[in-house]
């Protein structure tokens, strides 16, 4: 979907990083846009700086009702809306059979909730308009093997088929309305820096995170991490990325095409186990 002034434009999880800075780029492009996030203090800032163009609505994308709530609101102030950005999302890790199943839960309904109820709530304005697009934040996490983040892999993992699935339901029944899923490599966000840390020996990793006496036995993860860590993208370089994507109207994309190897990777690991031909 070509992007033009006028337009207006929904992003969940703006209160900073990566939709932060999605909605500063979509400004800039011309765009209203109404910016969602549980932080309701950090959202309005955000939207304070970015000027009349802008509406915070605080929300809670796990929560059906607040996401119909944000569809109502940004119709009521701006009276269209052309695009969706399911970007809200939040991380747990450790080994998977410590991690709570409160924190499993909580993070399933936010990370693939949220993207379920986006869809549930927004898809009908697009078809109704005639046209629009979607975009769900994923991750490369879900497209590999996420070791010790097991409940977030899983999640993208999930999103990526959720977005293959609408896209494709889209272009028979809807074809105006389009789908891109985003995996994203490391960008330089409160997320990623929570997951680097982990690999400076200098700090010393949350206990909740990854018990310190099973960090010495991961040493080559670290390392890893620790490479992720240099070839990360400030958010707004990820947001350029991200809107180009929306434009040339691709399915997948991605912040970082040569870490996207591993997909490949593993689906050759996989095709290899079962034995299929080449
Ligand atoms: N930073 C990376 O390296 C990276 C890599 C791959 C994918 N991603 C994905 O990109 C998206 C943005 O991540 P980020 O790095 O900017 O993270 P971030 O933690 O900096 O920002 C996430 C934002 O989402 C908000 N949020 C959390 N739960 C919410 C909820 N229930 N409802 C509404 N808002 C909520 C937070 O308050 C925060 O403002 C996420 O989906 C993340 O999984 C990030």
């Amino acid at each position: 979907m070509e992007l033009a002034a006028g337009q207006v434009a929904v992003v969940t999880g703006a209160a900073r990083g990566i939709g932060a800075a999605l909605a500063e780029a979509l400004v800039a492009r011309g765009l209203r846009v109404a910016i969602a996030d549980t932080d309701a203090a950090a959202l309005q800032q955000v939207a304070d700086a970015l000027g009349a163009q802008v509406i915070a609505v605080p929300t809670d994308v796990a929560d059906l009702d607040q996401v119909r709530a944000l569809a109502a609101r940004t119709l009521e102030v701006f009276g269209r809306i052309d695009l969706v950005i399911n970007n809200a999302g939040i991380s747990a890790g450790g080994p998977s059979w410590e991690i709570d199943p409160v924190a499993w839960n909580r993070l399933w309904a936010v990370n693939v909730g949220g993207v379920v109820n986006g869809v549930h709530v927004f898809t009908p304005h697009l078809i109704a308009a005639g046209h629009g697009h979607l975009v769900n934040i994923a991750s490369l996490s879900g497209l590999t093997v996420g070791l010790f983040g097991a409940p977030y892999a899983a999640s993208k993992a999930a999103i990526v088929s959720i977005s293959e699935s609408l896209r494709g339901e889209l272009e028979l029944l809807a074809p105006g309305v389009g789908v891109t899923v985003i995996c994203p490599g490391p960008v330089d966000t409160q997320m990623f820096r929570g997951l680097a840390q982990l690999a400076d020996p200098s700090a010393d990793a949350p206990p909740e995170v990854l018990p310190a006496e099973i960090k010495e036995k991961l040493a080559p993860m670290m390392a890893v991490i620790a490479e992720m860590a240099e070839q990360t993208l400030p958010p707004a370089r990820a947001a350029e990325i991200i809107l180009d994507a929306v434009e040339s109207g691709t399915l997948y994309a991605t912040t970082h095409p040569d870490m996207a190897r591993a997909a490949r990777d593993r689906t050759e690991a996989m095709l290899e186990s079962f034995g299929t031909p080449r």
